[in-house]
């Protein structure tokens, strides 16, 4: 199964839930990320991002980053987006209802629609940062339980 993490940039929050994603799942499932716009493109994440998922021994320092292309909705299987200003951009872009189908808000999975977006840290600081890992992390456990039951049953 093939899952896209989406934010605005892809410097700062969908690295990160691609960071930790990958600690929660299996090599059956292939993770990745993208941003709705291309300003940061082929660059590495934002250093706080870095130096955040650092203090939780998850290495982010190599990815790069890349805006989603047509191809990635028709390839991946679940594509999660981090606030509503992203979500809104990926669903126009959709060609069809399967396309749709596989568009959601991420934090959806923890049932609390106040809360569903994640808040971008790129204008705060670390303590900004911090939370949203925490955020994400809960985030990405809820949706690794999802996942995995889905597919064993
Ligand atoms: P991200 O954060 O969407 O979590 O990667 C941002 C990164 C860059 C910008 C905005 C948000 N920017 O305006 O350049």
């Amino acid at each position: 199964m093939k899952i896209l993490m989406v934010c605005l940039g892809n410097i700062c929050r969908s690295p990160l839930a691609e960071g930790i994603m990958k600690t929660k799942l299996s090599g059956d499932f292939f993770v990745d990320s993208v941003g709705t716009i291309s300003q940061h493109e082929g660059e590495h994440p934002d250093k706080r991002a870095i130096k955040t998922a650092a203090n939780h021994g998850i290495d982010i320092s190599k990815q790069r980053s890349r805006p989603i292309t047509n191809v990635d909705l028709e390839n991946f299987d679940k594509i999660y987006c981090m606030d509503l200003d992203v979500y809104e951009d990926v669903i126009s872009k959709a060609k069809n209802e399967e396309q749709r189908q596989k568009i959601s808000l991420f934090l959806q999975v923890l049932g609390d629609h106040e809360n569903a977006e994640v808040p971008d840290p790129y204008w705060g600081d670390m303590d900004d940062f911090e939370k949203v890992f925490q955020l994400l992390d809960k985030g990405c456990n809820m949706i690794a339980k999802q996942l995995t039951t889905v597919s064993n049953s």
